[in-house]
């Protein structure tokens, strides 16, 4: 696991503050996404949903609109550890410090090619599958630079200022 305590913290007030994604929201993923992907994204929990969300937001913003099923659908393999927002942090907090916890716990740690095969089972395009299953560690050949960038900014993107701000 690479990601710094810093992406951590970041996740868990993702986790901990999100709200649902209204229907106007939830009407452009639906653009985003083919059917069969958009279904599964429905079944995320409402913090992954939201995190992808924003996520997308920044693809869009950079003119990478091309990215957003990538972004969308990066953590579709977390909604099976079952775990709420303490046993998230918990989860990752062990992976950081290499205690391997119980199968929820390697569930989450590991949903990345949990993800992967999923999306790999609907079809999904390449790039879609590969940065599911690599996006908490190196770069794949398969994924250029520039593109594996963006992708992990989107991944951690910056707080909306109101959110920082406290409003
Ligand atoms: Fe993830
Ligand atoms: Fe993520």
């Amino acid at each position: 696991m690479s990601r710094s305590p810093i992406h951590l913290v970041s996740r868990f007030f993702d986790v901990a503050l999100s709200r649902p994604l209204d229907p106007t929201e939830r009407a452009t993923v639906a653009l985003w996404l083919e059917p069969k992907l958009f279904e599964l994204f429905r079944q995320q929990p409402v913090a992954d949903q939201r995190h992808a969300y924003r996520g997308a937001q920044v693809v869009v913003e950079a003119g990478r609109e091309d990215l957003c099923p990538a972004v969308l659908m990066h953590d579709v393999g977390k909604r099976h550890s079952g775990l709420g927002v303490f046993g998230r942090v918990f989860a990752t907090l062990a992976a950081y410090l290499g205690i391997s916890g119980g199968n929820s716990f390697r569930v989450h740690n590991n949903h990345g090619p949990i993800g992967a095969k999923e999306l790999e089972k609907r079809n999904a395009d390449e790039l879609v599958v590969e940065f599911a299953h690599f996006h908490a560690g190196e770069r794949p050949e398969s994924i250029d630079p520039e593109t594996w960038d963006l992708l992990l900014m989107a991944d951690s993107p910056p707080k909306p200022r109101a959110l920082l701000s406290g409003r």
